[in-house]
């Protein structure tokens, strides 16, 4: 299907440095007025009181769960409005493409929209620790326009093998989007002082 908000050639690119280092950083796959609706929904969303705070599943209490994850989500499921069906097009477009360049068999794909509220943050984790859940791929697309360095909120990823080790640390500007093998990286979100928009999901292999 074809994809006009998506730029295949990068997606292509962006996939050989994931083939290479299991993780990989664009800002060319998807065009910024696109980024910038979906910053807009997502802004919207959260002032109308859609988004709910996050959970980190049966371990912790509710107290633990916001120090450990200051975010609020909402989950996309069907794309309630065009611009959320456009984007949940474009990652099944991503999917396909992943399954024809590395054979991966990846089923279906979710996302929600994250907002970190000021202060907030998500510490060091695995998304699939020991590769036990069907999560294969994690995307992160960030939405802040005019994003500054004393803003905070970077995403700060860690060598698979030593998890003490910063392998790199991403700037949550608009139209920036990493994907990472969700069994290999811890990955820590830093402090933010300002609200903090993305699009969050994982690419998986089982079907519903
Ligand atoms: C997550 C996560 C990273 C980010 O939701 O699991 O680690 O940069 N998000 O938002
Ligand atoms: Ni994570």
């Amino acid at each position: 299907m074809e994809q006009k908000q998506i730029n295949l050639s990068s997606l292509t690119d962006s996939f050989e440095k994931l083939a290479e280092n299991n993780w990989a950083l664009t800002s060319e796959v998807f065009a910024s007025d696109f980024c910038k609706q979906l910053a807009q929904e997502c802004q919207k969303l959260f002032s109308d009181g859609e988004l709910t705070k996050a959970s980190i599943g049966p371990v912790g209490n509710k107290l633990t769960a916001s120090e450990i994850r200051g975010d609020y989500t909402l989950w996309l499921d069907a794309g309630n409005s065009p611009v959320q069906k456009q984007f949940l097009l474009c990652l099944e477009t991503i999917r396909e493409e992943l399954n024809r360049f590395f054979f991966m068999g990846l089923k279906r794909v979710e996302s929600h929209f994250a907002f970190y509220p000021p202060q907030a943050g998500y510490e060091k984790h695995i998304d699939n620790p020991r590769g036990a859940s069907h999560r294969k791929i994690t995307f992160v697309l960030y939405l802040n326009e005019d994003w500054q360095k004393e803003n905070g909120g970077e995403l700060s990823l860690y060598n698979p093998n030593n998890p003490e080790k910063l392998l790199t640390r991403v700037e949550p500007r608009l139209g920036q989007l990493i994907f990472f093998r969700s069994d290999l990286f811890p990955h820590q979100v830093e402090k933010s002082f300002t609200p903090r928009l993305s699009l969050t999901g994982w690419f998986r292999d089982d079907a519903l």
